[in-house]
This record gives structure tokens, sequence and C-alpha cells, in this order.
């Protein structure tokens, strides 16, 4: 291949250094900053990890305090934001829209947005941890003709989210400490996988130099796609259309068809051959939800565990390493939440923008840091000339 390593899909080219999340794929590990998943969503708060992914630390109770104020304190948007959202139709896909109002956020931030300058980093780091859950929320009001719900300062991040995505006007909305932590879960799985599609194309973005908030948008646009976060959406959709148990055998089949592009959703992964740490915290949260909910005997959950049982029994997938990812069950749980499947990508954006954010700050603060620029092996016409005419 001449001068270049020629890695299409880069399956084996590390693109940066990092030192933020760690994944060993073989034997199902995941860290951030060196603490395991499983221990992170079983003791920590999504703004907990928010605040380590961006500072590499867990913070004190001082701190953490101080964070979570300040990202109450930008919870809202300029209101002139609101306008953009009469521009689309109403059965526009949330992701369509979260592509234009999150990047159009680059517009109302030019005096704070000097990427060399830390402070003016960390400022947009908050911004969009803070705003995004409040353009997600109003993705969906919009959709159904609801009022947009202001957010709330007293509640806290996910409470608050809750609120302005399923609460209205007249509603007292009284957070379930269950399903808050659902979420929450959901948000601290989804937060960061280190080089994935949409966290590369961030730090692609980024490296020339672009804003933070069109990186972001740049980033929502990568993770809409379904072999990348439009997965949870698909999940639920293809458990939708199996509808019974006993149809199983037939979608197997067909994901297996070599002439079929049918895949089964929520399974397989890039990196981890072995069972995805996060899939396993799904299905705990999953079944929490559910029985909460009294809906023991959902038959979403009921089909999803016996398509997982039987998929995990065959030579294919066996073979190919292919188990449930993050995306297997988190349909299931924000289902039961109330949360329609056109959002779930969105939530996902949710998640991982401090994800995107920190590995944009870390390259932006790297000296060694360079415009990415790929090679390709050349594959057209060789020189040739245009006949007199
Ligand atoms: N169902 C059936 N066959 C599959 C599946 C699946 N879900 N996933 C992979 N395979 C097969 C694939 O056909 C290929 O077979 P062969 O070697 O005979 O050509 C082999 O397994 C390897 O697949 P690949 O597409 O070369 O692997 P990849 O690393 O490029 O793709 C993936 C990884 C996640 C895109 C893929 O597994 C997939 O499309 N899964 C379904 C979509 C999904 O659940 N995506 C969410 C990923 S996790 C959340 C996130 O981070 O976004």
């Amino acid at each position: 291949t001449g001068m270049f390593t020629f890695d299409p899909g880069f399956t084996s080219t590390a693109s940066c250094r990092s030192a933020i999340t760690y994944i060993d794929g073989e034997a199902g590990i995941l860290m951030y900053r060196g603490y395991p998943i499983e221990q992170l969503a079983e003791q920590c708060t999504f703004l907990e990890v928010c605040y380590l992914l961006l500072n590499s630390e867990l913070p004190n109770e001082t701190e953490i305090k101080a964070f979570e104020h300040e990202i109450t304190m930008h919870t809202m948007v300029h209101d002139q934001v609101n306008l953009f959202f009469r521009g689309f139709r109403r059965d526009a896909h949330p992701m369509a829209i979260m592509v234009g109002v999150v990047g159009a956020l680059s517009a109302f931030y030019h005096d704070a947005m000097d990427i060399h300058s830390k402070a003016d980093r960390q400022g947009c780091a908050v911004r969009l941890i803070a705003k995004v859950p409040t353009i997600v929320a109003m993705c969906h009001k919009y959709s159904t003709g609801m009022p947009f719900m202001y957010p709330k300062n007293k509640l806290n991040y996910v409470e608050n989210f809750m609120r302005m995505m399923l609460a209205t006007p007249c509603d007292e909305y009284e957070p379930n400490p269950v399903l808050v932590r659902a979420l929450d879960r959901i948000l601290i799985l989804h937060a960061d996988h280190e080089q994935n599609a949409s966290t590369s194309t961030v730090r692609l973005a980024g490296s020339s130099g672009a804003n933070p908030f069109a990186c972001i948008t740049a980033g929502i646009a990568c993770l809409w796609g379904a072999a990348h976060g439009g997965a949870n959406e698909a999940v639920l959709n293809m458990l939708l259309e199996i509808d019974n148990v006993s149809r199983i055998g037939q979608y197997i089949d067909k994901a297996k068809d070599k002439n079929d592009p049918f895949r089964l959703m929520g399974f397989g992964h890039r990196v981890y051959k072995n069972h995805d740490p996060r899939a396993k915290l799904m299905r705990e949260t999953c079944h929490e939800v559910l029985t909460e909910l009294g809906l023991h005997d959902d038959k979403m959950f009921k089909l999803a565990l016996e398509l997982e049982r039987i998929a995990l029994e065959d030579d294919y997938f066996i073979a190919k390493k292919l188990y449930p990812n993050v995306d297997y069950y988190s349909g299931i749980v924000l289902h039961a939440l109330g949360i329609p499947s056109k959002m779930f990508t969105a939530i996902f954006a949710m998640g991982r923008t401090v994800g995107w954010v920190s590995h944009w700050d870390e390259m932006i603060a790297d000296p060694d840091q360079k415009i990415g620029r790929p090679r390709q092996l050349y594959t057209g016409q060789t020189r040739r000339d245009i006949p007199i005419r």
C-alpha cells in the first residue's frame, strides 16, 4: 500500500492519545478515568461522572455543589432559540432538529468561544451539558404540539429533564426516584466510549479549530445513524415488529442470511468481543423500572430476554462474538418511562455530549494537536486528455 497504511473503518488505527476512557473489548472492561463503569453506575450521579470526565477526578462535596449550580444556571436557552423550532415541520425527526438547533448555538456565544482559552472551553462545556437536555425536551414538546416547559432550578439535572419532557404546565411534577435513577444511569452508561464514530467526528471537526457547538453538532449528525446511536430506536422498532416469541427464529434466520441486509439491532460491537458491560447494567435497570411500574410481565422485555437467550446459543452469534450492546435494553427502559422511540437517539446524544466535549477539550489542550487529515488510495482514472473539440 505504498507510503500509507490502508485501514478502512479504522479497525487498527489509533488516531490519538487519550486519558479519558479505557476499553478492553476482549475482557468486557470499560473504565472512565480509571474507574470501572459498574462502580460509577452504582455509586455516582451523572453530573459527578460529567465532572470526572471533564476534570479527570471525581468531585468532592464542595466541587459537585458548585458544578451542579453552574449547570443549573445555564439550562435555559436564549429566547430566540425557541423561534428555530417553528421552521421545522411537526413531524421532523428530533435528531434533524437537534442538528439544526445545537449547531445554531454557535451564533449566540461569539465572545465566549475562544478555543485557546481554558475558561471559554469550560464555559462551552457547561453550556452544552446544561442546554442539550432543554433542547431535547423542546424537540419532544414541539412534535406533540405541547407548550415548551422552562427548566426548574430546584430540581436536579435528571428530574428537571423528565419534567420538561413529560410534564405539562397543568401538572405538578412528582419525581419518582426509581425512574430518575434509571435515566441517570442511562446517561452515565452513554457518557463516553473513547474513539467511537461520533467522538472521532467531533475530534476531526474540532481539529480545524471549529467552534465546539459546531463540533458537537457534527457528533450529533454522526450519532444519528442506525449502526451507531440510532440503534436504540431501531431495537424497539425491531421488537415491535417481531411481536411474538414464536417469530424469533424467523428473525434470527434473517440476521444470519448473507443476502439479507437485516441485522439484529442492539447486537454486536466493533470493540467488545465479549459481553458489553453496559448491557448487563442496562438489563438490571430495565428489570428495576418494570418492577417499579408493575410491568414485570412486560411483553417487550420478555421478548428481548428470549431473543437474547436464543441468539447467544446460536452458532452464528457465538462464532462472530456478537453480544447485546448498551442499546439492546435501553429502549425498553425509555419506553417504560413514557418516552417515545423517536426520542431515544436524542437522549443518547444528551448522555454523550459530555464525552464529546471532554475529547474535544483534551484534543485542543494537546500541544501536539494537528488537523486531522487522512490519506487515501486513489482508484480513479489515470491521467487522460480531453480530445480536441
Ligand atoms: N446481526 C447479524 N450479524 C451481525 C451483526 C448483527 N447485529 N453485527 C455484526 N454482524 C456480522 C456481520 O454481518 C459480519 O459478518 P461477516 O464477517 O460474515 O461479514 C460480522 O458480524 C462482523 O460485523 P461488522 O459489521 O464487520 O463489524 P463492525 O465492527 O464493523 O460493526 C456494528 C459493529 C455495531 C456496526 C455491528 O455489529 C452492527 O451493525 N450492529 C447492529 C447495530 C447496533 O446495535 N449498533 C449499536 C452499537 S453500540 C452503541 C453505540 O456505540 O453506538
